[in-house]
């Protein structure tokens, strides 16, 4: 019998979703006739996504700067009137500025704990609040990175500050499953988007290199010999964000080609 997904009619909402790996998994729970609430800081490259993504299915999208808090409060509410409630709740955010820790000051730090770590566990209390109040339990993805594992020089903050996610899905993993609300997390590798031909960029002005062979450092290393795509992340978060992961709860699940050197 074919492994069903079951996420048909399913409310999802991806948070920082106009592109890369939010895009990506956007387009996942689409593949699987999921109902999709699509979510960015920017109006205009939402309103593309949208466009992209319509073809697809049902999607919606709400803007949203996920660092204010009225934001996040209107992002939940709007979201449950769009579609009815939340069934699976799948957290991407943006990047803090990159740069080795001895270039942050006490606002970057601030910025990046904001980010990183104060609206993530907000949104999750927000959405925690809007699936116990429909009382059929429901699913968090979490997505973090592989820097919290093994800290990357170039983007202290973020090896710093994303650790707090760990925290709060084994939190919330067990406040929350006796609620039938499971909580997952995912430490993304290097996958090929926006976002990573930026650090590029930025490492290749440091090195007084080029960004292309930057990227083919990065891919040294890995043990599958490439970076990962944004659809093998999006299957991964599909299973996470589905009852085809229906006994995980808490864990924190690195999808990295292998790179990840650390054992537990
Ligand atoms: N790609 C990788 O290899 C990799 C690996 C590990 C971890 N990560 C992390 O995973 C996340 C996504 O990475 P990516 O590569 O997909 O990045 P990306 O291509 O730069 O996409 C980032 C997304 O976040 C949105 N965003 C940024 N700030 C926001 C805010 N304040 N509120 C709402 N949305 C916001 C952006 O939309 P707007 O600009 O339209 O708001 C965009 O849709 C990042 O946190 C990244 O650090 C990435």
């Amino acid at each position: 019998m074919p492994i069903e997904s079951g996420l048909r009619g399913a409310r999802v909402l991806v948070t920082a979703s106009s592109q890369g790996i939010g895009l990506g998994a956007a387009r996942a729970f689409l593949g699987e006739e999921a109902r999709v609430v699509v979510n960015s800081s920017n109006a205009e490259r939402l309103s593309s996504a949208v466009n992209a993504l319509r073809p697809l299915g049902e999607v919606h999208g709400v803007v949203a700067d996920l660092r204010r808090r009225e934001d996040l409060d209107r992002l939940v509410a709007e979201t449950v009137q769009k579609v009815g409630g939340i069934d699976t709740l799948v957290y991407v955010t943006g990047s803090p500025r990159p740069g080795v820790f001895m270039e942050q000051g006490y606002d970057d730090w601030s910025r990046a704990a904001e980010l990183l770590v104060v609206s993530p566990a907000y949104l999750a209390r927000r959405v925690a609040d809007a699936m116990e109040t429909e009382g059929h339990g429901g699913r968090m993805v979490f997505l973090t990175s592989t820097a919290i594992r093994e800290p990357i020089a170039n983007i202290a903050t973020s090896s710093v500050c994303r650790i707090a996610v760990a925290g709060l899905v084994r939190t919330l993993a067990r406040e929350l499953g006796p609620k039938g609300i499971r909580v997952n997390g995912i430490l993304p590798g290097y996958t090929l988007t926006g976002r990573v031909e930026d650090v590029a960029a930025d490492a290749a002005r440091r090195q007084n290199t080029t960004p292309d062979a930057v990227l083919k450092s990065m891919v040294r290393d890995i043990p599958l010999g490439r970076m990962g795509t944004t659809e093998e992340l999006g299957r991964v978060i599909v299973f996470l964000g589905s009852e085809m992961s229906s006994y995980v709860t808490g864990a924190m699940l690195p999808v990295d080609g292998g790179s990840l050197r650390s054992v537990g």
